[in-house]
């Protein structure tokens, strides 16, 4: 009983057939791996790409003129003067200062508006700003037609002499 090994076979040609089979598969599957990422980078890849003799901002539109022109800033149509900086600031973010450009209105009139923005539309408590906005706003938005001329006060009447004219 001792002395008897197990009896183990081991089936050499079997095995290097088993190894050699896997290792034909597993090189098939490389090479095709290769070939598909050669495909991708060449063909798919370059497809995405812009045409390296066409420049990507050929492509954008003509940049407008932008900046200040003849006093008027050619963004938002205020006028550039004063305290126009801080109306950008606050009066164009909900609405275009067309709003602002197309409206007259004396330093009363654009208190009363600011404050209906205030209580109505989430216009913003202007601080210190209010004021210069108003200065701006009363100096290059005024009303510009001012109707009838104010009645005349203090004149020296005189009666007209027609012998004069004789
Ligand atoms: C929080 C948003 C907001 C801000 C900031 C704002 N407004 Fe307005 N404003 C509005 C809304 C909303 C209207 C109504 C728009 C409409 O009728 O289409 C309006 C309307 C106006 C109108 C037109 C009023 C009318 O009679 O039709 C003027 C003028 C105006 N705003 C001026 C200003 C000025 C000046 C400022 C800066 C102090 C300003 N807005 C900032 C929200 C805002």
């Amino acid at each position: 009983m001792a002395d008897r090994k197990p009896d183990i076979k081991v089936d050499v040609p079997g095995l290097v057939h088993m190894l050699y089979n896997q290792l034909t598969i597993l090189s098939v599957v490389i090479i095709l791996a290769i070939m598909g990422y050669t495909v991708y980078i060449t063909y798919l890849d370059a497809y995405y790409q812009p045409e390296p003799d066409q420049p990507v901002a050929a492509a954008a539109p003509a940049m407008p003129v932008s900046g200040i022109v003849n006093g008027v800033d050619t963004e938002t149509g205020l006028i550039a003067k004063g305290n126009w900086e801080i109306v950008r600031a606050n009066c164009t973010s909900c609405h275009s200062a067309k709003l602002i450009t197309q409206n007259r209105q004396t330093r009363e009139g654009w208190q009363g508006l600011i404050v209906w923005m205030q209580e109505t539309q989430g216009l913003w408590d202007l601080g210190d700003n209010e004021d210069l906005v108003l200065d701006y706003l009363a100096t290059h938005y005024a009303p510009e037609d001012k109707g009838r001329r104010a009645p005349l006060k203090d004149i020296e009447w005189y009666v007209l002499d027609l012998t004069a004219a004789l």
